[in-house]
This record gives structure tokens, C-alpha cells and sequence, in this order.
């Protein structure tokens, strides 16, 4: 396949030298001369472990060269990649002007008499919405009425500086994002001895995947650094610490506890997150990430509150399916669902609850309290299954899964723990 590569930096050189490496034809454009002049002595124009290798052999089989003007040569590819900077401007946004320069340069290359089709595939990080709001309008702009005559595509990039061409053939995953989610036939086949799981996606989903990944990856580090200060602080060995924490691949390392939806709660969560930050506190730690958790929880619980309400009247019948912590018990301290019951009743709507496993005159202890101190009218907000299922409720809020198995007679149904 012939391709141009837009960009000479650690992504698009990577590309180009890979993609020629497996025998493709392929034009590496840049606005540098200084690149240009290096790629075409056959040397790598950044430090990137077996690069210079890759181009050396591509140049001298001449699969590989560079240029500033890619314009004799765009209408013969069947794809341009487009990697270029996306660096941080004063605000901490992305700066787009390379992408929106590049995207110009491509479009008004094009001619729009040109035989088969041609796919132009943004690999720069770009925040969503860049490939409807940004992108698409400059190739209709500069294009006219043919604009559909070039396919977009978004392919976030994942590969790692020192070990990039091991992950460009190698990668974690493969995210392309199309318009309508549409398989692109250019991508498939240049993928198609990459093993690697594929998710199609449409453009806003592909584009938000890269920054996800990234701030996760902060997470974790800012995570185990705050973890590693504390243990230090405490004389405690961290990596014993670390060890034991990853070989948990069950509830730690693990798809568990990462899905969008209910808030976290219970009786052990908040008061250990509470008591580690005291013990942080007390050593001087400065736990940021860790201290942040309660209130970016209070936050969600604001949020799902805000969700629930939208587009219901004042005053309307709300039934909520589960109290306490989780089903099955009726441990109610600090569980999410009391801090939404009492949002629904200082907001003044008629609210029900439904949770067979709770029996107010059962509870005991610190859970009686913590029951009956955050919802005193408690007795009369609970109802039997029979009330559920004979009267009629503006809105259900299921916070078990319940409601599948429920006759209900609802305006709306809401399951908090399955965010869309
Ligand atoms: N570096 C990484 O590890 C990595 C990994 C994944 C994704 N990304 C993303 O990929 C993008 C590129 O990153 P990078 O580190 O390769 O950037 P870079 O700054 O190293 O390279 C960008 C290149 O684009 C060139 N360029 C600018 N405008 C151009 C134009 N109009 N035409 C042709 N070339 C042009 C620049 O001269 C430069 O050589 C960024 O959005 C980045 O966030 C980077």
C-alpha cells in the first residue's frame, strides 16, 4: 500500500518506519528540513531504540522517503496518517493548529477527480468532538461538495517511547473510531496480522479513549507514590506492600471496582480512606489523590441525585429499589443510597423505598443509628413488595438490579449502577 505519513516525530516516524519495515511504500512528511534531510540519509531523526535500523534498511529498499510537499505524491496513496504535535497551550488544552494546518494541507492536495478511495487517519491525541467540529469542516470546506470522497478516521495511538516499534506491532489494543463506527477496509487490512484486540467505535468514544488510558496511568503512579510515601514515612517496606497489592488480580488489578455507576460506600471504604488520610496527615505524607476520593464521591452522589431528577416534576413519586449497603444485608452505615433517599426528601419529592432485607426493628448497634440519625421518617419510607407492585411511581431508581423481576408501574426506571 502507498501511505504518507504527516509528522516525522517519535509516533509518525515510528509509523512510517514500521509500515515500510512490512513493505509498504510510504512518504514521511514533515514542515522540518532538518527531519527530511535525516530520514533521507537513512538515520532516524529522534532516539528511539532499533529506528534507525528500520529506516536505514527502508531508505536503501526505497520504501521510505521524506519530504516537505507531499503534493505530487498524496493522490497516489491509499492513506495518509496524520501524527502531529498536539502540545499543551497556556490553558492546559490542546493546541490544534498543527492538526487543523495538516488537515488544510491534505484537503487542498486532493484531487477530487482521483480513482478509489482514500482514508486519512489521525493519530495525534486530539480531545472529542475534534474529527466533527474541527476536522470534518476543513475538508468540506476546502473540498466543497466532495468532501465524502475522503474517509476519516480516528486511531488513537498507544505506543511507548523506548519500546515503540515492539508496541506498534505489539499494541495493547486497536481503537478506531469511524464515522457511524463503519469498518474502515484500509485499516483492517493494514492490521490484519496484528493480534490485538479491535473496537470500532464512533469518533468521540475512539478520541476520549487516549486520555482515559493516560490519566488512569497517572492514577496509578500518583497511587503508588503517595502509597510508596507513606510506608516509607512509617519505616514499612513498599515494594513487600506492592508486591502483596498486585498479586491481587481479583478485586485490585482487575476490571472490578472500575465500571461508571453507583458511588462507593459501606462500612469499610469511607472510614479506612478517612483513617488513612489521618495517618498520612499525622507523618506529612501530602496524600493529594488520596485525600481527594471522599469528595469526588460526594460529588458523584450530587451527580446521580442531578441524573434522577431531570425532567421530573416537583413533588413526584419516587420508589427506590435497595437501602442499605448491598443486597442481602441490611448494613446501612454510610451506605450511597441513604445520601440519595435524603436528597429526595429535602428536595421535597414523595419517596418510597423498597428493601425486603431491611426490618427497621432488627437493627442494632451503630447501624441502628446511623439508620435512623440520617433517615428518621425511616418506617414509614419503607413498603412491601405489593405496594411496588399495585401503585403507580413517577420513577423507579434501582440501585440492585431489582426491577427486572418487579411488576412495576413506572414513568421511568433508572439503574444507578449501569451509567450509559
Ligand atoms: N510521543 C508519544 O509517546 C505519543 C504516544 C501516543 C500518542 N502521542 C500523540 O501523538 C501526537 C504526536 O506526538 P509526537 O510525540 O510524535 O510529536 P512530535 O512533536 O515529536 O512530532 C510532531 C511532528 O509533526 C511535525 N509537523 C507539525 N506540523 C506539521 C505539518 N503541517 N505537516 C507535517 N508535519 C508537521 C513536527 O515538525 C514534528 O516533527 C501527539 O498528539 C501526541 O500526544 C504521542
Amino acid at each position: 500500500m502507498k501511505i504518507a505519513v504527516f509528522g516525522l516525530g517519535y509516533v509518525g516516524m515510528t509509523e512510517a518506519a514500521c509500515l515500510a519495515h512490512q513493505g509498504h511504500e510510504v512518504i514521511g512528511v514533515d514542515i522540518s528540513d532538518e527531519k527530511i534531510a535525516t530520514v533521507n540519509s537513512g538515520r532516524s531523526p529522534i532516539a528511539e531504540p532499533g529506528l534507525d535500523e528500520l529506516i536505514e534498511a527502508a531508505v536503501k529498499k526505497r520504501l521510505l522517503f521524506a519530504t516537505k510537499d507531499a503534493t505530487p505524491h498524496i493522490n497516489s496513496c491509499r492513506v495518509a496518517f496524520v501524527c502531529v504535535g498536539t502540545p499543551s497551550t497556556p490553558d492546559g488544552s490542546h493546541n490544534m493548529s498543527y492538526v487543523a494546518e495538516a488537515s488544510r494541507q491534505i484537503a487542498s492536495m486532493i484531487d477530487t477527480g482521483r480513482e478509489g478511495p482514500f482514508t486519512v487517519v489521525y493519530r495525534s491525541t486530539m480531545r472529542p468532538g475534534t474529527t466533527d467540529e474541527l476536522i470534518r469542516p476543513i475538508f468540506e470546506q476546502v473540498l466543497k461538495g466532495h468532501a465524502d470522497q475522503v474517509e476519516l478516521v480516528y486511531n488513537p495511538e498507544f505506543l511507548r517511547e523506548s519500546v515503540a516499534i515492539a508496541d506498534f506491532f505489539d499494541p495493547p489494543k486497536i481503537v478506531i473510531g469511524a464515522r457511524q463506527a463503519k469498518r474502515c477496509e484500509a485499516l483492517d487490512t493494514l492490521n490484519a496480522n496484528i493480534k490485538a484486540p479491535v473496537f470500532y467505535t464512533n469518533y468521540r468514544e475512539a478520541e476520549l479513549t487516549k486520555f482515559v488510558d493516560n490519566t488512569f496511568h497517572a492514577v496509578k503512579i500518583a497511587f503508588a507514590n503517595e502509597i510508596g510515601r507513606v510506608c516509607s514515612e512509617l519505616g514499612i517496606s513498599a515494594r513487600t506492600v506492592h508486591r502483596i497489592f498486585v498479586s491481587d488480580t481479583k478485586l485490585n488489578i482487575s476490571p472490578y471496582y472500575l465500571r461508571p455507576g453507583g458511588a462507593f460506600g459501606g462500612s469499610c471504604l469511607p472510614k479506612d480512606l478517612r483513617a488513612l488520610q489521618h495517618i498520612a496527615g499525622d507523618i506529612g505524607a501530602h496524600t493529594y489523590l488520596v485525600d481527594s476520593l471522599l469528595r469526588s464521591n460526594e460529588a458523584h452522589k450530587q451527580f446521580l441525585f442531578e441524573t434522577c431528577i431531570r425532567d421530573l416534576a416537583p413533588g413526584a413519586r419516587v420508589l427506590m429499589l435497595g437501602l442499605a449497603f448491598k443486597a442481602g444485608s441490611d448494613d446501612m452505615r454510610e451506605s450511597p443510597n441513604i445520601d440519595l433517599a435524603r436528597k429526595f426528601l429535602q428536595a421535597s419529592f414523595d419517596l418510597s423505598i423498597y428493601d425486603p432485607y431491611v426490618e427497621p426493628s432488627k437493627l442494632l448497634g451503630q447501624n441502628l443509628g446511623y439508620a435512623f440519625s440520617n433517615l428518621p421518617t425511616l418506617r414509614k419510607l419503607l413498603v412491601f413488595k405489593t405496594t411496588v407492585e399495585s401503585e403507580q411511581f413517577d420513577l423507579v431508581v434501582d440501585t440492585r438490579g431489582w426491577a427486572k423481576d418487579l411488576v412495576l408501574h413506572a414513568g421511568r426506571v433508572i439503574d444507578i449502577n449501569a451509567l450509559n
